[in-house]
């Protein structure tokens, strides 16, 4: 008999807090943790590093099929271009069922774990024991991503940012496969006038909530 797991999904836009959330909270627990939007820029790193196009079927899905999750490096990763490479790559449905796949594997790991992304509560872990959908306005995930650009000797203004959150928000709750969406069971956590520690704090009451029903 295989032994439970507790599995939390945490979906939501670019800068919304839930990377931070998720960490946090896979920390506390001893939880595993997966950014699975770290699967995605590895993929699109993979062909940017080659310089091959970003929407050539075959060749991203053997970047893909190569991405090993254990050497994903959330630094180098992190960068701006590679995020807008990453929402590129991940229209194509062929690469998102080789990363489900990994993703769902890695979800069954005990005791528990934490994933983060965009379609978690919707497609990766559908039967997740809690899902939390977390967003803030665009103009105050705009202000956050500006602010920790600026501190890291970033050049992009605000606008920039701004519209550069609005086109990647467009693309990802657009496109066909897994569009980002709030899962219909999926708590909402609104994070537009809260600072990160009380969405977490919001956060872990919904997963105390939930593991104490279990
Ligand atoms: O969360 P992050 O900004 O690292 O994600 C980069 C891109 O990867 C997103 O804009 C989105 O297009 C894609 N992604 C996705 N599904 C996920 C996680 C990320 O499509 N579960």
């Amino acid at each position: 008999m295989s032994e439970k797991t507790f599995i939390i999904a945490i979906d939501g836009p670019a800068a919304s807090g839930k990377g931070t959330i998720s960490r946090r909270l896979a920390k506390e627990l001893k939880f595993h943790h997966l950014d699975t939007g770290l699967t995605y820029r590895g993929v699109a790193k993979m062909l940017l590093d080659q310089n091959l196009p970003l929407d050539d079927v075959t060749l991203a899905e053997q970047a893909a099929r190569e991405l090993d999750l254990g050497t994903m490096d959330g630094n180098i990763l992190s960068a701006h271009d590679i995020g807008n490479a990453a929402s590129k790559v991940a229209v194509i449905p062929s690469v998102r069922k080789i990363l489900v796949d990994a993703q769902r594997a890695f979800s069954a790991k005990t005791p528990g774990s934490v994933l983060d992304g965009r379609d978690i509560g919707t497609v990766v872990c559908p039967n997740a024991d809690v899902k939390i959908y977390v967003t803030a306005k665009a103009e105050t995930r705009a202000e956050r991503r500006f602010k920790e650009a600026q501190s890291k000797g970033g050049t992009q203004s605000y606008d920039e940012v701004l519209t550069d959150i609005k086109a990647r928000d467009e693309r990802d709750s657009g496109r066909k496969d897994s569009p980002m969406r709030q899962a219909d069971d999926a708590h909402l956590l609104d994070t537009s006038k809260m600072d990160i520690e009380t969405a977490f704090t919001a956060a872990k009451a919904l997963i105390n909530a939930a593991l104490n029903t279990k």
